[in-house]
């Protein structure tokens, strides 16, 4: 027997940075994020012989380079399948196979989708065994969050909001956007997500953002539903350059931030100035900047694909 599933990648546009509970990823405020529907993990699961242990190994397959998780990774993958596996009281054994459409070498994460097919796969076989109904997606998603926090918001699109309260889409113009991330560098972080999410709360500035939030949220779903592409822009950039300098202002400072990224910012604040126009701008926990175009700036994305092409990857 042998159950498949694949998974989209989101991008938030207000971000989530600081847990109120570590253990089961408990966001400190509400995001918002974009479904990424080009890039792709696939999760394949197969009964292994009796007496084996749980175990991972990269899917082969045609859409995707072939996967290598460091041994940590790969833990931290089987321990989300087994909490799955547990809920349905399910001693047997399984392979897990995952890989993505993104190659790993380009530093995009992929936390969220790959956690989001695992969810999805695991449930598919354990209720396919058990014989039980599959989840709802909101049920799914809120078990694939402690695995990656960020994962959750995977299973709906094209918008997700996830809060302490709750995980659903929300209904937003723009439902097909052009994105791009511009790879500045693939090396692994040096401080992971994981940590950046406990070192923030040490940034003097934390509470303060914390406070603006649910009024910055609000702010940016205004300008949506006003068609307001010009202030979604303000916002988002504004949003990205905050969380960023929670890092900066941490107890222990660190950053992701390099010159090529400030380089890309300046560069797309320069063509809003020009042509009052652009596409909107953001950053995760790295240096990778990502472009969103609405679909009648498909020539912009195509011209702006051509220069950054020159120096970077563009995904
Ligand atoms: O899901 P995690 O723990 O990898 O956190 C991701 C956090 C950011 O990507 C920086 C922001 C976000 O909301 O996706």
């Amino acid at each position: 027997m042998k159950w498949t599933a694949e998974a989209p990648s989101n991008i938030a546009l207000i971000k989530y940075m600081g847990k109120s509970d570590h253990d089961s990823n408990v966001p400190t405020n509400p995001s918002l994020s974009y479904t990424l529907p080009h890039l792709i993990s696939y999760v394949e699961i197969k009964k292994s012989a009796e007496g084996q242990e749980d175990t991972w190994q990269p899917l082969i397959k045609p859409e995707c380079d072939k996967l290598s998780l460091s041994a940590s990774a790969q833990l931290k993958f089987i321990n989300h399948f087994r909490k799955i596996k547990a809920l349905y009281d399910i001693t047997d054994s399984f392979i897990i196979r995952s890989c993505n459409n993104f190659p790993q070498a380009t530093g995009m994460a992929s936390s969220a989708s790959s956690f989001a097919a695992l969810t999805k796969c695991a449930y598919k076989a354990m209720s396919d065994i058990t014989n039980t109904h599959m989840p709802s997606p909101i049920e799914m998603a809120n078990i694939s969050k402690l695995g990656s926090g960020s994962s959750c918001r995977s299973f709906f699109a094209p918008y997700a909001v996830w809060s302490s309260t709750e995980i659903n889409s929300i209904e937003l113009p723009y439902e097909r956007l052009i994105h791009q991330s511009i790879v500045i560098s693939s090396k692994p972080k040096k401080i992971s997500s994981s940590q950046a999410h406990r070192l923030v709360q040490t940034s003097p500035k934390f509470n303060e953002r914390i406070n603006n939030i649910p009024m910055r949220f609000t702010e940016l779903v205004s300008a949506f539903k006003n068609h307001d592409w010009r202030s979604m822009y303000d916002i988002v950039k504004f949003e990205f350059l905050e969380m960023h300098e929670l890092f900066s202002t941490s107890a222990t400072p660190f950053h992701y931030m390099e010159s090529d990224s400030w380089q890309i910012i300046d560069h797309i604040e320069d063509i809003w100035i020009k042509n009052s126009d652009g596409p909107l701008i953001t950053m995760d926990a790295g240096p990778n900047v990502h472009l969103l175009y609405r679909p009648e700036q498909a020539n912009l994305s195509n011209e702006l694909k051509d220069f950054f092409s020159k120096k970077y990857a563009v995904i």
